[in-house]
């Protein structure tokens, strides 16, 4: 049984001007001990489903369809007191942004102590051994636990919440954008760590960011959201040998550590209004391989090579697509 299976979700936001269609009707599964990356653009809907899966919606986010079933169990419909016994214990997430997630009044080490004692019967001193175990396992130094928040780079900082995400042994962890605004460095060093957790300590993992490269280098399995939707899934073979358009150009977009000679081309336009996404697929308007049926027909994801799925009307015409989708002209032709 997987870990966590996503099934059919529909999120929506209540704007004054309608229904913002977040989520659109997205299928994942994570089994145990996997790494699953979701990528797309600012706005596709990655921290909404996040925020669902540990049911920290805002008030204006409404769940209006489907299923989180986190071991089998659906946390959409979870009564209150059973969900509480999963947030943050069997589900945790390291935040898009540790900067304003720790007190800026309490020492880290306090902050973490309180994490644990809050939640688990245990004595102060095996929660401090926990705590120390934590911090060498993200590389900081046990002696900077009597830092306060203010001490600490926004590297630390990122590194004190992945520990804090860790502390009650969570069976799943979500780490989302959780080295955006890191310099490249000590992002490719935080992310080593967030793997080396997935590695040894057999975490299942969801980690959510808007670069290609990030997932490509980390994670088991993918799944390339646009505007709402899953536009293309599977494992490895989503960034090396894409089927989707939309993905093609993400691929194109981000400088790989081992093609460093690579041009990059950026993929014109941007995302549509979710309020009133385009009929059809949703990519139709940026896509520069887009026909007649695109813009009628909202394309639904199928298999197109083992274990991969993607969800465009032309899998057969793929050959060309990745041909000219090298080329910067096919892409500047729609600017
Ligand atoms: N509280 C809200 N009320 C209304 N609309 C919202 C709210 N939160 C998010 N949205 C809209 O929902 C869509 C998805 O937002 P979400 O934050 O999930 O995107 P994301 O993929 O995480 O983006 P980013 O990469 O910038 O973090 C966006 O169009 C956003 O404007
Ligand atoms: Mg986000």
């Amino acid at each position: 049984m997987a870990v966590l299976e996503v099934k059919d979700l529909r999120i929506y936001y209540r704007t004054l001007k309608g229904y913002a269609q977040a989520v659109d009707g997205v299928s994942f599964q994570i089994e145990e001990g996997e790494y699953l990356g979701l990528v797309g653009e600012s706005g596709c809907g990655k921290s909404t489903i996040a925020k669902a899966i540990l049911r920290i919606l805002p008030p204006n986010g409404e769940i209006m369809g489907g299923a989180i079933l986190f071991n089998g169990q659906d946390l959409v419909s979870m009564k209150s007191s059973d969900l509480k016994k999963i947030q943050w214990k069997e589900i945790s997430m390291v935040p898009q942004s540790a900067m304003y997630s720790f007190d800026p009044v309490y020492r880290i080490e306090d902050q973490l102590l309180e994490a644990i004692e809050t939640h688990e019967k245990t004595t102060r001193e095996v929660a401090l051994s926990k705590i120390r175990e934590l911090f060498g396992l993200v590389g900081l130094n046990e002696k900077r636990l009597k830092d306060y928040p203010h001490q600490f780079s926004g590297g630390m900082r990122q590194r004190a919440m992945i520990a804090m995400a860790l502390t009650l042994d969570p069976t799943l962890i979500i780490a989302d954008e959780a080295t955006t605004g890191l310099d490249v460095i000590v992002q490719d060093q935080i992310l080593y760590r967030i793997k080396e957790i997935h590695e040894k300590m057999k975490k299942t993992m969801l980690l959510i960011t808007h670069n290609m490269a990030v997932v490509a280098e980390n994670c088991d399995k993918i799944g390339v959201m646009y505007a709402g939707k899953i536009m293309e899934y599977g494992g490895e073979s989503v960034f090396l040998n894409p089927y989707h358009p939309y993905t093609l150009g993400l691929v194109n977009a981000f400088p790989s550590l081992t093609d460093t000679g690579r041009e990059l081309i950026s993929i014109p336009g941007y995302p549509p209004s979710l309020l009133n996404p385009p009929k059809g697929c949703r990519f139709h308007d940026r896509c520069p391989f887009t026909k007649e049926e695109c813009v009628k027909e909202e394309p639904l994801l199928r298999l197109v090579a083992e274990k991969h799925f993607s969800a465009c009307h032309y899998p057969d015409q793929v050959d060309r697509f990745r041909d000219l989708a090298q080329k910067p002209e096919t892409w500047a032709k729609r600017e």
